[in-house]
Order: structure tokens, then sequence, then C-alpha cells
């Protein structure tokens, strides 16, 4: 005869959990940096209640039905190195859901501080008329901007039918689809031609050396989105050679590059990169206005891989 379980609550059972998760040695780096986080957010979604569920609800008696399908969630983590967002398909950005799966990055750019600042002090919110989101993956920096910039617009490209499928539920979701353009497109290749005051990007920037030492669960995400080549910087430099003439004359460029800022910065010592401070964390994110971009269009030329333009 099976022993019966005792009652375990919401608390019983996110200890329990990240207790395996701690044992498991598993990788947090998508959306929680320890276990307890990533355990209340898989246990809760397993009972039906939001990630940001009230504290009162720790006490609460789970059923044994969520009580099965919260340890099969925790298996499933552990077994298969998925991060949490994608078991539960949801990730939060900038306070914001966003669906989320195989297709896409997880969102957690430091970017999404300057969203909710509205890019100030680097631009006036009310001169933001369009902007242009590079390599926008799941749609969240695009979606997060024409939320908290309600007069702009904005086009959004990836090179990923995949990615642009979930970037399309997602501003469909948001319901941003009337100032939210997307498009696919290598970078600049088949954008419109326009002027923008501000592009911004979080494009692919892990170096091969970086690449080949990820956890494992960076690599259920598409390498698409990590991989940019033996310096990080196979996305970043075309962008630096084409970025300026899409730019309006007081438009600003913000791209993050991560640990690649060293090898940029080496790469171009005479460029005046604005390395950008985060108070929730994150580095690695430089910002040019279209004067500076255009002063060093020659610096960037020389490194001779972009298209040259129509
Ligand atoms: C680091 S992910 C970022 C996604 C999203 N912006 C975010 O912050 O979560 C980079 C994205 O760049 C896209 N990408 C890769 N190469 C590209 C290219 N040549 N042109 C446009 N997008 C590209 C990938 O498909 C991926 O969705």
């Amino acid at each position: 005869m099976n022993a019966v379980e005792p009652d375990i609550t919401l608390r019983d059972l996110i200890l329990e959990s990240r207790d395996r998760l701690e044992s498991a040695g598993v990788w947090f780096g998508h959306g929680t940096d320890n276990a307890l986080d990533e355990a209340a957010w898989l246990v809760s979604h397993a009972a039906g209640l939001p990630p940001d569920f009230d504290e009162a609800e720790l006490d609460r008696t789970l059923t044994p039905g969520q009580v099965q399908s919260a340890r099969e969630l925790i298996t499933r983590r552990i077994e298969t190195r998925q991060p949490a967002a994608y078991l539960t398909g949801e990730a939060w950005f900038a306070g914001l859901p966003f669906h989320v799966d195989e297709r896409v990055l997880v969102p957690r750019s430091p970017l999404a501080e300057l969203i909710a600042e509205r890019f100030q002090p680097w631009l006036a919110p009310e001169r933001i008329h369009r902007v242009l989101d590079l390599c926008t993956g799941s749609g969240c920096i695009a979606i997060a901007t024409a939320l908290t910039l309600p007069e702009a617009r904005v086009d959004a490209s990836d090179i990923s039918e995949d990615a642009l499928t979930v970037a399309r539920r997602n501003v469909a979701r948001h319901g941003v689809g009337e100032r939210v353009q997307l498009y696919r497109s290598d970078l600049f290749d088949a954008l419109p031609d326009r002027e923008y005051d501000l592009i911004i990007s979080n494009p692919p920037y892990v170096d091969a050396q970086d690449m080949a030492a990820l956890p494992a669960e960076y690599r259920r995400e598409p390498a698409l989105g990590l991989a940019a080549g033996e310096t990080g910087l196979d996305l970043v430099i075309p962008m630096l050679q084409r970025a300026g003439r899409y730019l309006a004359a007081d438009g600003v460029l913000i791209v993050e590059v991560g640990n690649s800022a060293e090898a940029l910065q080496a790469t171009f010592p005479q460029v005046p990169f604005v390395w950008l401070a985060f108070a929730h964390g994150g580095e690695g994110v430089f910002l040019l206005d279209a004067a500076q971009l255009r002063a060093h269009q020659a610096d960037f030329d020389a490194l001779g891989q972009s298209e040259p333009e129509a």
C-alpha cells in the first residue's frame, strides 16, 4: 500500500524544488539568478498561480495533481536543461509578459532599464518619433519601447522567420500592431529607406571561445541568437558601418555587446563609445550619436565587411 503523503503547501514544494535544482547543478541566467526564485517560478506556474503570487499563498495546501505536475516540471527542468521560460512559455521583460519558446532567445537584456527610463537622459522622449529595433527576436525591445513611447512608431527586424512568428504573436498580445512593423531582414538589407531617431539592438555577440563554454541552458536557445564569430563582433561591425545612414541628424545608436565590449573597444580605439551604466545590473551597452558614427565612418569601413550601399 502506498503511504499517504501529508498535506503539502506551496512553501513545502518550493523548498523541496529549490533543493532538487541546487543539487542537480542547473544554471540560472534566464530570468532568475538562484534556485529559490527559479523553484518559486516553476512551482507557482504548475499550481496555476502568477509568478508574482501573494505571499499569503505560501501556506496554501496543494492538490495531489498540482504537486505531481510541479514535481514533473522540476524534473523536466533538470533533465532537459531548458530555461524555465521555455517550460512556462512566458518571460517577463520591462515589467511585461512575452510569449517565448525555443525559437527565440529568452528576453533578459539590461536595455529594459533604459526603456523604462524612456531613454532619458540620452534622448528627450517627446522627440523620439521613429525607432528601429534590429535583431528583435521575441519582439520584446520593440514592443516595450512602443508601449513606453505611445507616440512612436517602431520598425523591428530579424533574419529568422521562426523568431518573427513569435514576435508577431507578442505584437498581437500587446495590441501594438498599428505602431510596430516587423520585417524579415539581414540587418538593414530589407528595411525601408527611412531615418530613425533611435536605433536599438541586442544582437548576437558571443565570441567563439565563450560559445564553446556555454552552460547547457544556453544551448537550448537558438545559436543564431548568440553566436557572432571569432571575436563576437560579426553583427556589430556591419551595424556600425551602416547605422549612420539610417539615423536622423540628432539620432542615437544603442547596442548591447556584453563581454565583447573589450574586443570592440580594441578594434576601434579611436571611437568614443559611451558605455552605459545600469542600476539593476548589466554591462556592455554602448551609445554613439549620429555625428560620432559619421565622423568614424572611414574607421568602420576600413574593416571592409559591409555590403556597399546602393
Ligand atoms: C541576442 S538575440 C536578441 C533578441 C531580442 N532582441 C532580445 O533582446 O531578447 C539576437 C537575435 O538576432 C537575430 N539575428 C541573428 N543574425 C541576424 C542578422 N544577420 N540580421 C538580423 N537579425 C539577426 C537572431 O535571430 C535573434 O533573434
